[in-house]
């Protein structure tokens, strides 16, 4: 692979973020970006300001939606340190959701280089508060003009960066889910498992729906009984049991979630009774009447940990921990931003630290 280039601006003013930061609204001053021709391979990397993109009206996946993406945060620590949480496993799901959509993979060394750097450059932008954090977004898209349905043969890689708060209005406080089915987000064997657009495009509607509501998301059922428990589509979710702790097993139509993966270690790690298994909500409900559903959860990059506080099934109404955070959903909050923070240990190997040192350019 070529060496990167710096196409790089200089600030004139230093960067001041604000007291609220929200969610996906801010973005810094570069990207990275790279191209994919067939017969070349990906090319051209470079760093650059972030402007808008040039687009052919037939690039392909304006039309047939070829694209993939993922997110992944950078954090300071309590040192002034820069830290990345398990980058190469965000990597390793861009590839994996590539090759479903027939888009060619990337060196997955060359890309969290790339990563690595462009978060160098813009370090000054990672908010350091408790659950702030430099939000990092690749994704990749098929950019051949071309109106017949196939892959594209040229696509271009872009990852752009934002410093965001809580994903939820609601930050730690509980959320107010519905499950539905009326909709469904994704089918086994289908793009379930992908972080593709598609996905979220399936959500909108069922989404709109529930928040008009009063939702503020909808945790979706299996594509083809609508039996079994899923995701919530912005997070993957967890019912703690009076002596379980389940979440739904990944059997290709749930996102693969990276938090999904460290809580399960963390339970694990504190002898907790975790386990991966289809759940049906009526065996939620059911063990709701009986008073044997303690919490549920929800875990994402973009949410962390998200107590969720009411579930409604049919118009049934399932409340949990009176509405408030439960124990464990701020035990595995504290647990899991101690990490990121180098408050704690990282006893996974999950932190991969950015150097500080000025780029050369
Ligand atoms: C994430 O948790 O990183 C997500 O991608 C969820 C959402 C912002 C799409």
């Amino acid at each position: 692979m070529e060496k990167i280039k710096y196409n790089l601006v200089k600030r004139d003013k230093p960067v001041v973020l604000p007291e609220e930061l929200g969610f996906g609204k801010i973005f810094t001053d570069h990207v990275f970006e790279m191209d994919y021709s067939a017969g070349i391979g990906w090319h051209n990397p470079v760093i650059k300001k972030l402007e808008d993109i040039p687009m052919h009206p037939a690039s392909m996946y304006l039309h047939y939606g070829q694209g993939v993406f993922d997110g992944l945060k950078a954090f300071k620590t309590e040192s002034g340190e820069v830290v990345i949480f398990r980058p190469q496993r965000h990597i390793q799901r861009i590839n994996n959701s590539s090759k479903k959509l027939c888009i060619p993979e990337v060196d997955t060394e060359f890309l969290l280089h790339a990563l690595m750097e462009l978060i160098r450059i813009e370090k000054d932008w990672i908010p350091a508060k408790t659950g702030e954090a430099l939000y990092i977004r690749p994704f990749i898209y098929g950019s051949e003009p071309f109106l017949g349905v196939k892959p594209s043969s040229e696509y271009k890689l872009i990852i752009m960066l934002s410093p965001v708060g809580a994903y939820y209005p609601e930050g730690f406080k509980p959320v107010k889910i519905l499950v539905t089915d009326d909709y469904v987000r994704a089918v086994r064997k289908g793009l379930g498992d992908c972080k593709t657009p598609a996905n979220y495009a399936a959500s909108l509607l069922g989404g709109e729906v529930a928040k008009k509501q009063g939702f503020t998301q909808v945790l979706w059922l299996d594509g083809v009984e609508q039996k079994y428990i899923e995701e919530v589509g912005t997070m993957n979710i967890f019912i703690q049991f009076k002596n379980e702790i389940a979440t739904p097993k990944l059997d290709g139509s749930i996102l693969p979630g990276v938090t999904r993966d460290s809580v399960i270690q963390i339970l694990k790690d504190w002898n907790m009774n975790v386990t991966e298994r289809l759940i049906s909500i009526d065996e939620v409900v059911e063990e709701y009447k009986k008073g044997n559903v303690v919490g549920v959860f929800g875990t994402g990059t973009a949410a962390i940990i998200s107590p969720v506080g009411w579930l409604t099934y049919k118009g049934f109404e399932m409340t949990f921990n009176n509405g408030q955070p439960g124990e464990l959903d701020v035990k595995l909050f504290n647990e899991i931003t101690s990490i990121h923070y180098g408050k704690k240990e990282d006893t996974h190997g999950w932190i991969v630290h950015v150097e500080n040192k000025e780029v050369e350019v």
